[in-house]
């Protein structure tokens, strides 16, 4: 049987990224598609060139062209520009809002029948423009945001406890920036919440509530070291996760940027919910009960994706 196709399209830092992990778990073979003349080539042949000491069987290239990502399996999409320090992810909306016009008619014409990830930048409301533009099935595009700010929320706990990671859980609700909504009563240790641990006297809730903060403002905090763009190995594994999932089937519940048709009581956008991703991919939206406080968070983050919504909309007549 063939290998499954997987097309990134951007091949800036986190699709190289995307691309040497992909190789390095023989997910696929791998299209690296950017307008960039050179970079997908060029990062390709490297990545291809490591193959026989890192061991693995993965056909790679680089493209300018959309015919080559014809029949991909998977698209995941970072072309766009990053953010530079004292940018805020909004102020990235009209830049990236025309790249995903060209990124979702290239997916439209060439690989409708994929599963897309998306990452670029204000997440939320590109997730939601990149559907609109590609016109694919909604349970077939989807944002990689919840994985990632999730696993900052475990790094953190998991130093501040002395735990392995793998043993600590963690949840994020809500959009993809400052209004994040890390659900601390859904985390744990062992299945031990972290209520419960406060109480247990593993940590206090004025360093739970630091942790909380560094995850919201994790972006910012990598962006402020880099000074040059932002991160990318965190976010690029974990959108390989989710591809993953897609793939193998492996019914992973993973929070993601979901297009909600009345979950939550709410419609017609994509913000961040815990998933279900499978062979069909987004198969479900787990609905969890939330308490007033976390409801009140929830809501104001809802409020900021569907504002950045309505700004796209005023942008591109076309998404009215
Ligand atoms: N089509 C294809 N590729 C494009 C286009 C386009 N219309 N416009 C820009 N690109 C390419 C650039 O040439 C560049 O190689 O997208 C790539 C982006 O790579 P980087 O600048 O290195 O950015 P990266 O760190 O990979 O982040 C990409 O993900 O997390 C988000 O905020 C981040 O929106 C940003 C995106």
């Amino acid at each position: 049987m063939a290998r499954p196709k997987i097309a990134l399209i951007g091949a800036g830092q986190i699709g190289g990224t995307l691309a040497h992990l992909a190789a390095l778990k023989e997910l696929g073979d791998v299209v690296l598609f950017d307008i960039a003349e050179g970079t997908p080539e060029g990062k390709a042949l490297d990545i291809a060139e490591s193959g026989p000491a890192g061991k693995f069987d993965a056909a790679l290239s680089g493209t300018q062209s959309y015919e080559d990502i014809a029949g991909a399996d998977v698209c995941i999409v970072t072309a766009g520009v990053p953010r530079k320090p004292g940018m805020s992810r909004d102020d990235l909306l009209g830049i990236n809002l025309k790249v995903m016009k060209s990124v979702g008619e290239g997916i439209r014409d060439h690989a409708p029948n994929a599963f897309v990830i998306c990452i670029t930048n204000p997440l939320d409301a590109m997730v939601w423009a990149l559907r609109e533009f590609s016109g694919l099935p909604y349970e077939k595009v989807c944002g990689m945001a919840g994985v990632l700010d999730s696993a900052r929320f475990r790094h953190f706990l998991a130093t501040e406890f002395d735990v392995s990671m793998k043993d600590v859980t963690a949840f994020v609700l809500g959009g993809h920036g400052d209004t994040m909504v890390p659900l601390v009563r859904y985390s744990t240790v062992a299945g031990i919440p972290l209520p419960d641990l406060v109480e247990m006297g593993w940590t206090t809730q004025e360093k739970l509530d630091a942790i909380v903060q560094r995850t919201r403002d994790g972006g910012a905090e990598i962006v402020g070291l880099l000074k040059t763009g932002s991160a990318f190995y965190a976010p690029a594994t974990s959108a390989i996760e989710m591809a993953e999932s897609y793939l193998k089937d492996q019914k992973r519940v993973l929070p993601c940027a979901a297009y909600v048709d009345g979950a939550y009581g709410l419609k017609g956008f994509y913000v961040g919910v815990p998933t279900v991703i499978g062979a069909g991919g987004v198969e479900r939206i787990v609905e969890i009960s939330m308490n007033k406080d976390e409801q009140a968070m929830f809501d104001s983050s809802v409020s900021a994706v569907k504002g950045l919504v309505e700004a796209c909309k005023g942008i591109d007549s076309a998404l009215a």
